[in-house]
């Protein structure tokens, strides 16, 4: 069998077992979404957000891209955020980095990756000039990139607090908080780094005074 036909047949299995366990189950997800978390993760396939969650389909609306980056000119992005804070109306975003990152990995050597990638990576080494002396400390290479994986996890939480689309929300309704945690390859184990909650302190030059 191929391994693509595994998936399909795999997918049969797991459609019975949840209908044998409760029929009603794919009826009643199928009516309605209503999500109280935005995930924003890396598309590594070891950081499923679901599963490392222990939460079901319907749970989680879900965002992910190399290296987990909140870039303001991604209409991919923005149009997720849009949707999951003024329509979904999630109460919660989590910016979910990890250890062992292979785009923050790649982003702190000097090798071109040509042009797409070397653009995309290059939120991650802003991060790392921002942070320099803190991290060009750290000799082991690993770590070195553990911890520029927990400061990207921060920048990118303040970035998702620099949006329209954020600040409009908290002045209306004062949510959502806004999380940022690193995931653990080794262990599986997800490590809590920072909250910004609704309201939270915003850099002047990013607070927009006719938000409508
Ligand atoms: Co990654």
């Amino acid at each position: 069998m191929k391994p693509n036909e595994k998936l399909l047949l795999e997918n049969k299995a797991w459609a019975s077992e949840k209908v044998a366990m409760d029929p009603d189950y794919f009826n009643r997800l199928a009516e309605v979404q209503t999500p109280q978390f935005l995930w924003i993760g890396c598309s590594d396939s070891r950081v499923p957000a679901n599963e490392i969650t222990g939460t079901q389909p319907g749970e989680i609306f879900v965002h992910r891209n190399i290296a987990n980056m909140v870039i303001h000119t991604d209409i991919n992005l923005l149009s997720v955020l849009d949707y999951a804070v003024n329509f979904l109306k999630v109460k919660h975003i989590v910016v979910c980095g990890h250890y062992g990152c292979g785009g923050v990995k790649a982003a702190i050597t000097n090798s071109d990756y040509k042009a797409l990638l070397n653009m995309w990576l290059r939120g991650l080494k802003d991060v790392y000039r921002h942070n320099r002396e803190e991290l060009d400390a750290i000799e082991d290479m690993n770590a070195r990139g553990d911890r520029l994986s927990e400061l990207n996890v921060k920048e990118q939480v303040v970035r998702l607090s620099e949006t329209t689309i954020i600040q409009n929300a908290w002045k209306e309704r004062q949510s959502p908080d806004l999380h940022g945690w690193v995931y653990g390859l080794k262990d599986g184990l997800l490590n809590p780094l920072m909250e910004l909650k609704a309201g939270s302190r915003i850099d002047p030059i990013f607070r927009y005074d006719n938000l409508q």
